[in-house]
């Protein structure tokens, strides 16, 4: 028997897309979900915060709940230390990367955003995806920060202005040439969380594309043949900072399997 979890990592509730498909495949698996509530929002950090605070964070993870395998369910820590996090720690580390890849093969007018946050679309990284999978596409980005405190608020169950929606997606569908965008690339996992909501305010058909099915699949893979245990346990999610905001997501973390909060 093997009690080991898989740990999810994000800023905030984006993973919580990453984490459904992920559970589908693997019912018997044990999940803790980790939230750096103290240093949310990732988007708007500067690149050599997140590339220390990311490691340092994941290293404590690690040591508390000694996890099988980590998958860092967050675009813009996946993007900025995918690479030092692997270099730090003795476990396999899946990251989440922009889904460029099938925009691309999906797109008939060779025209496809990418949506994430300002510090994954400025990503060299992001050039690179667009160069070696949709070089013979218009790749247009746009990053918001906007969207995530929506995504955020959302599960929050706060209320907001669904107009807030559309002037997001306005940042991407309102440059030249986005008019022609017919796949959108969902670069942050936060915004799967409001696809509908962006479905609606895009006001034309447009498909929305993201990794989460594809990690899901690879998590698969990493852990082929290894035991579960028989008796899987309760869900944890763990914050950097539990207070009044982070309880009142227990709502939506219960619902998909998390009954534990914790605070690191
Ligand atoms: C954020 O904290 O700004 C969202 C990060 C992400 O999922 O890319």
């Amino acid at each position: 028997m093997d009690d080991r979890p898989i740990l999810f990592f994000d800023s905030g509730v984006g993973g919580l897309s990453i984490v459904a498909p992920a559970r589908a495949l693997l019912p018997d698996a044990r999940f803790v979900y980790a939230a750096d509530s103290a240093g949310f929002p990732y988007g708007t950090r500067s690149e050599e915060e997140i590339a220390a605070r990311v490691p340092a964070l994941l290293g404590r993870l690690c040591e508390r709940y000694a996890p099988r395998l980590i998958v860092i369910a967050c675009n813009t820590a996946s993007t900025i230390a995918l690479g030092s996090v692997r270099a730090a720690l003795d476990v396999a580390v899946v990251g989440t990367v922009p889904a460029i890849k099938p925009a691309a093969a999906l797109s008939r007018t060779r025209t496809i955003g990418v949506l994430g946050t300002d510090a994954t679309v400025r990503q060299a990284y992001v050039d690179d995806l667009a160069a070696r999978f949709a070089a013979d596409c218009t790749v247009l980005r746009h990053g918001s920060a906007a969207l995530v405190e929506l995504a955020e608020a959302k599960l929050h169950r706060e209320a907001v202005d669904t107009a807030a929606y559309a002037a997001a997606l306005g940042g991407l569908l309102g440059q030249p040439g986005g008019d022609r965008i017919d796949v959108i690339v969902n670069a942050c996992t936060h915004f799967p969380l409001v696809e509908p909501e962006l479905a609606a305010a895009a006001g034309r058909p447009i498909r929305f594309v993201d990794g989460a099915a594809g990690i899901a699949r690879r998590i698969v893979a990493l852990t082929e043949g290894q035991e579960w245990s028989t008796t899987p346990g309760e869900g944890i999610a763990v914050f950097t900072r539990l207070g009044n905001r982070e309880r009142a997501l227990a709502p939506a973390l219960v619902a998909r399997g998390f009954v534990r909060l914790e605070v690191l």
